[in-house]
């Protein structure tokens, strides 16, 4: 019986000849902003097409743009655009709910509750336009201050108290419950930074309170003062670990040729080693369309000509890396790796966490792992019924109620009405085929650790079995230097490993030869 990790199978894969392609090879996504003045522009309007399959609106969908009078929303660009990417086949991330800029003037003037109110309500009303058309909304927008502070950023909604943002978020989890919600923010990708760590420290607390939060946009503009840094990977995986998707939402790397080249295959490369970095968005089609043109930032010239770090990424794409985490694509394409439904899952195990409690009713998450295919029975306490739920189909109301996947990932969440009765209900997970765990399953887990000039280590722990094969992919390039606690033959592409006595946990030194993508695994048993 074989079991993969929730790192992914590196089965074998075809080239994808445009970036999308490419990026679903792995089940991501490549998206662009776009800007509605430009799409009559045939050749922008052509590469936009052919190229990416995630659309967000660079200027269109911000609060200015969508109420510039109070009350009065204008739509119709908008929905334009919006209707433009799906009638193409593409999904659209949602640019923004709540931010301090770009604000309608009657807001900019606005202080206190009727900031609050006005703002909830901008967020419902938007929110509740676009559901169903939305694959993640940047929920909140560059929230926290630059500099070592690690403060909010001093702005009108920030004077509206603490709790404004996870207020949006509750109010666009009403609104659209299927769109995934982001925090997005810049300066955030340098996992030293004070910046880094506040936002950090905010997604950990929203996931600890059951705050509906899915993902952490990393808004990537980078140039000579800001390069990319040497540890984007490690910052990704920390925020992925929280439990949330990351992906990046901005990209731009001012500069050109190689040194511009290396730097956006290191970027693609980052969010390729972490498996819940569901997708890249550029800000923008040709480096005369970005919104700093003179830097030259983007993958096509201004001709309409692929660049450089265009063929680095579309490279570093159809290299075979990791895949990514399951069902972060949304509902995905069916076949998928990691999609909802697909062979191959065993069992799986959840996690119940206790979230947020008001007056009668209280909140509580579920994640699961080790299954996409899962069902999750949810043991109420007595006198407590089901109010609500979110990224699962629940059925029942009050005793034993049943969760499913509704192609929102394995995170979801249940509001019950506590009816004096406060205490977390207890869960157990199987896995929708019936299967149970045999006596002769393993598994994998496999963590990426030390990393030095030319080499980094990767450390594997078998469950379930002791008498386990494990095979292990790596990426193009690497080969084995070293091995401990495990007998380990191959050098490159694929190497194999078996118990040499010393347990069940072992690890490998790579050479990286410039790639520092995890290797995946798989265990199998006799
Ligand atoms: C920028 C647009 O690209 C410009 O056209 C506009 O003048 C200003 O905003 N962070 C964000 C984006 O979240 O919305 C910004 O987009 C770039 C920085």
């Amino acid at each position: 019986m074989v079991m993969s990790t929730g790192i992914g199978i590196g089965a074998a894969q075809a080239a994808g000849s445009t970036l999308h392609e490419a990026a679903d090879e792995s089940n991501r996504y490549f998206g662009t902003a776009i800007a509605a003045s430009r799409m009559n522009d045939q050749q922008y309007m052509n590469i936009a097409n052919t190229e990416f399959d995630m659309i967000s609106a660079e200027n269109e969908m911000k609060l200015d743009a969508l109420e510039p009078q109070q009350g009065q929303f204008n739509f119709s660009t908008a929905d334009q655009m919006v209707d433009w990417a799906i009638s193409n086949g593409k999904q659209v991330r949602g640019h923004t709910l709540a931010w301090h800029s770009q604000q309608p003037g009657w807001m900019q003037n606005m202080e206190g509750q009727q900031l609050r109110n006005a703002m909830l309500n901008h967020v419902t009303r938007v929110a509740e336009h676009f559901e169903g058309k939305i694959h993640s909304w940047d929920v909140v927008n560059e929230a926290f201050a630059d500099g070592s502070s690690g403060a909010r950023r001093d702005s009108n909604l920030q004077r509206t108290g603490n709790d404004w943002i996870e207020a949006a978020f509750y109010a666009a989890r009403e609104a659209d419950p299927n769109a995934r919600l982001c925090y997005n923010d810049y300066n955030t990708d340098d996992w030293n930074h004070a910046k880094t760590q506040a936002v950090y420290n905010m997604v950990a607390d929203f996931k600890s309170r059951g705050v509906p939060i899915d993902c952490v946009g990393f808004q990537a503009h980078f140039n000579s003062g800001n390069p990319v840094p040497s540890n984007y990977h490690e910052t990704l995986q920390n925020f992925a670990d929280l439990g949330v998707d990351v992906q990046i939402t901005e990209l731009d790397i001012e500069g050109s040729g190689t040194s511009q080249a290396e730097q956006f295959r290191g970027v693609t490369q980052a969010c390729m080693a972490v498996t819940r970095c569901a997708g890249i968005t550029v800000w923008g089609v040709r480096d005369t369309d970005s919104w700093r043109a003179q830097g030259t930032p983007l993958l096509f010239d201004g001709n309409g000509n692929k660049k450089q770090a265009y063929n680095y990424v579309l490279d570093q794409l159809n290299s075979g890396d990791g895949n990514a985490y399951e069902g972060d694509n949304g509902a995905g394409n069916p076949g998928d790796p990691g999609d909802p439904g697909d062979p191959g899952d065993g069992s799986c195990t959840v996690t119940v966490s206790s979230g947020e409690s008001w007056g009668d009713r209280f909140n509580t998450t579920f994640e699961v792992s080790g299954a996409d295919d899962w069902v999750v029975t949810i043991n109420t306490g007595s006198g407590q019924s089901l109010q609500n739920s979110w990224n699962a189909d629940v059925s029942g109301t009050s005793g034993t109620l049943t969760a499913t996947p509704n192609g929102n990932g394995n995170a979801f969440g249940i509001t019950l009405y506590s009816n004096g009765n406060t205490s977390t209900p207890t869960a157990s997970c199987s896995s929708s085929d019936g299967d149970t765990p045999a006596a002769d399953d393993c598994t994998v887990s496999v963590t990426k650790t030390d990393e030095w000039g030319d080499r980094f280590n990767t450390t594997f722990e078998v469950a379930d079995a002791d008498d386990w094969t494990v095979t292990i992919n790596l990426g193009s390039g690497q080969s084995l230097q070293n091995s401990w606690n495990a007998d380990v033959s191959g050098s490159t592409g694929t190497l194999t490993a078996t118990p040499n006595g010393n347990g069940d946990s072992f690890g490998i030194t790579l050479y990286s030869n410039g790639n520092t993508s995890a290797p995946t695994a798989t265990c199998t048993t006799a």
